[in-house]
């Protein structure tokens, strides 16, 4: 087989690439190591950022997102029984829209199937070759033959475990962590949410999140320690706790009822540089992860790919300018996007290692925040996610 650009990875990354791509009559194959319904049963985040929403309309896979996504100007902050509003609409103009990121998924899915795109799921031992040469190549193994797809560009779309950044000579590569001393314990719940806005939230006991897939479905988070088990929560427990964290107001408005889905992540800021090496090119997980505190995650791919696929496109229309800029364009936008994820992390979450004197930190930094309109401002602006470019 030949293509174009061969795309490694079926997330939203590799989806929505492909699509752009295809829409800037682009070729391209993605080989997925899963099985379609495994990537859609992948746990996801809710929010997305107008440069997310305004790139799934440009890709042709913004329709149900239009008729479903729920548009939020604002979201809230507690501190406590304190709750401080952050008004997005009015301190930057945008807004960010509540949307699950497995339906963009699923969305991104069913496009491709309509437009007829190849996808090759449940490949076996996918391999990039001579990406640093000119005649990149993926290979794998299927039905128990070798496959092989000539390519003019690999995209490795294939996530933070994925095989793209492994190939790499670690000579090549520099790589930063942070790794975050709690996790997330969430819930899904066909339950109406507590509030109509998102809430984050520090009480005494740590960090909640109350969050929403729809009027009728709520998601709900938990900090809780790193050896944490789903099992070892209830739904009692769970529904207990978490009305012991949220502000009283918020609580007395919780609607509990059976979990339809329960599991913990935890929590890690990442990044490596650079994003291209010759005909290779990372984009989303495989180049970086952020704690979920910001719902970044899927709107760091969407704009990495948003910039690949322009670069991409205009290669073939003669310019080299946007694959020899992209690495660093999307580092200086991804950079940002881990800034923010680790100050809002570290403001709301309990840092036992930090003792009372941080816990009066993240507290000034609240009451900071509740009386300055450039405080909420900078927060606001990081939230809806900065312009493509910036
Ligand atoms: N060969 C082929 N496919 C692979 C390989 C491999 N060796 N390794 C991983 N994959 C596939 C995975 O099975 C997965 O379907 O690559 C895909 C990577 O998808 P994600 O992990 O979802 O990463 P990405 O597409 O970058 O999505 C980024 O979306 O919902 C958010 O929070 C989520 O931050 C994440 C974001
Ligand atoms: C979610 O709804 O799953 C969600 C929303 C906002 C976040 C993280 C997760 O910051």
């Amino acid at each position: 087989m030949r293509t174009q650009v061969a795309i490694v990875g079926a997330g939203p990354a590799g989806l929505l690439l492909g699509a752009l791509l295809h829409r800037a009559g682009v070729a391209n194959v993605i080989v997925e190591q899963r099985s379609a319904d495994y990537v859609l049963g992948r746990i996801r985040a809710g929010v997305l950022e107008q440069v997310t929403v305004d790139l799934l309309h440009e890709a042709g896979v913004a329709s149900r997102l239009q008729a479903e996504g729920l548009p939020h100007d604002g979201f809230e902050l507690s501190f406590g029984a304190e709750r401080l509003r952050i008004d997005l609409r009015a301190l930057t103009g945008r807004r960010v829209t509540v949307y699950g990121q497995t339906e963009v998924t699923r969305d991104l899915m069913a496009h491709r199937a309509a437009a007829g795109l190849a996808t090759v799921y449940e490949a076996e031992q996918v391999q990039p070759q001579g990406w640093d040469g000119d005649r990149p190549r993926l290979t794998w193994r299927q039905g128990g033959a070798e496959q092989r797809l000539d390519a003019d560009f690999i995209a490795g779309c294939d996530g933070f475990h994925g095989v793209c950044r492994a190939t790499l000579p670690a000579a090549a590569l520099r790589t930063f962590e942070k790794v975050y001393p709690f996790g997330w314990l969430g819930v899904l719940a066909d339950t109406p949410p507590v509030n109509h806005e998102l809430i984050y939230g520090r009480s005494e006991r740590g960090f909640t999140l109350a969050s929403m897939r729809s009027a009728t479905r709520s998601r709900y988070y938990l900090q809780c320690p790193l050896d944490d088990r789903p099992e070892a929560w209830s739904d009692e427990a769970f529904w207990a706790e978490l009305a012991r964290r949220l502000p009283p107001d918020a609580a007395a408005q919780l609607v509990t009822g059976a979990s339809i889905e329960k599991s913990i992540a935890p929590l890690r800021s990442f990044v490596a540089e650079p994003m291209r090496f010759g005909r290779l090119f990372l984009a989303g997980d495989a180049a970086h992860i952020v704690p979920p505190t910001g719902a970044k995650g899927l709107n760091l791919a969407a704009a990495d790919v948003g910039l690949l696929a322009r670069a991409l496109a205009e290669h073939y229309g003669g310019s080299d300018a946007g694959i020899d800029h992209y690495s660093a364009r999307a580092l200086a936008r991804v950079w940002k996007a881990e800034r923010f994820s680790w100050w809002f992390t570290s403001l709301m979450h309990r840092f036992p290692d930090t003792g009372e004197f941080g816990a009066r930190l993240q507290r000034a930094e609240f009451d900071y925040l509740c009386g300055s309109t450039a405080a909420q401002t900078a927060l606001a602006e990081n939230y809806v996610g900065l312009p493509l470019g910036a």
